[in-house]
């Protein structure tokens, strides 16, 4: 007779994309903690990797360029994921999940959101579960505001605390050199400051810009350039005070357009294109402001299945 687990994969392996906030709209703080967003997401091509075998017990490994920095406990979302997928499953979480991370941490890029998303469509395919869209996409917003648009890829405008999505009209592909940092900054900490600094009577419902939604659909880098935006910049800057330099440092550089990125402190620039990325890498490579530039690219898929 042939035992459950032989019907198992020895493993899988999922692809997970980092994002940018090409629009962060903030609304007030709700009474739920959470600020009402208006935002278009888009996933670049900044990718981690999740392995899923089995094991004795749940277990989180990081590899790669920021795998040192993995949570390697419950304080993961993988690891969060990795239950919620086997409850539904009735089994047991007893597996390794490797992150082979190069998506920076606390980054602003949602990387640990990637882990989460990236984790639960690798336990799905483990178990063979085939858990439909709808129900993944529930799991998902349960475990993090970025993780529904990690898990769909692509573009699209993000309402409610960031969990509810809907598709973009998008043409073509815009490239992008993102600036990274080390030191992270923390998300609820950059969301209490913006309300610090905005005072108790601000009540604006937030909106995304018509422009920057037409410069999408167009394809078109210079016009996108122009309308990029992001409510919680000025709390990351008065928190990172380089953030203003390196921004301003890059737009000398030719930039189309820059804006941090999500909570921060990853400062985006949008360039016209690949040349333009490599001049800008090495620019800011070598201003002694940044600890890396990367060049990527969006938007690409969401969470795949790649093995
Ligand atoms: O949903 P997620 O766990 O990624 O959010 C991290 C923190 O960011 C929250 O605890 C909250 O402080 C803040 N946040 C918020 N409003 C949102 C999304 C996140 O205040 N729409």
């Amino acid at each position: 007779m042939t035992s459950a687990s032989a019907l198992l994969p020895a493993q899988v392996v999922v692809r997970v994309p980092g994002k940018v906030n090409l629009y962060l709209g903030v609304g007030p703080r709700e009474f739920t903690g959470y600020h009402e967003l208006a935002t278009v997401f888009q996933a670049v091509s900044i990718f981690d990797e999740i392995t899923v075998t089995a094991a004795d017990t749940l277990q989180i490994t990081g590899g790669g360029k920021y795998g040192h920095l993995v949570p390697k406990d419950e304080t993961n979302l993988a690891w969060k994921a990795a239950q919620l997928v086997a409850k539904a499953c009735g089994e047991e979480p007893n597996l390794a999940i490797h992150i082979d991370k190069s998506i920076p941490v606390a980054a602003g890029m949602a990387g640990g959101s990637a882990d989460a998303a990236g984790t639960l469509l690798a336990c799905d395919a483990y178990f063979g579960a085939g858990i439909p869209r709808d129900e993944l996409d529930a799991m998902a917003a349960m475990l993090g505001s970025d993780v529904p648009f990690i898990l769909h890829g692509g573009c699209a405008l993000g309402s409610g605390r960031g969990d509810v999505l809907s598709p973009v009209i998008t043409r073509g592909n815009f490239h992008w050199v993102f600036a990274t940092f080390t030191e992270g900054l923390s998300t609820a900490m950059i969301y209490e400051r913006t309300d610090e600094m905005r005072g108790m009577e601000f009540n604006q419902a937030p909106d995304v810009p018509n422009e920057l939604l037409a410069a999408l659909a167009q394809g078109n880098p210079a016009e996108l350039g122009r309308h990029l935006h992001n409510d919680l910049q000025e709390a990351a800057i008065a928190s990172r005070s380089v953030l203003k330099d390196v921004l301003e440092y890059g737009r000398d550089l030719g930039a189309l357009g820059e804006l941090v990125s999500g909570s921060g402190p990853t400062c985006a620039f949008l360039v016209r294109d690949e040349a333009s990325a490599i001049d800008l890498v090495v620019g800011l490579k070598s201003s002694g402001m940044v600890d890396d530039a990367i060049h990527a690219h969006g938007p690409v898929h969401g969470a795949r299945v790649i093995r």
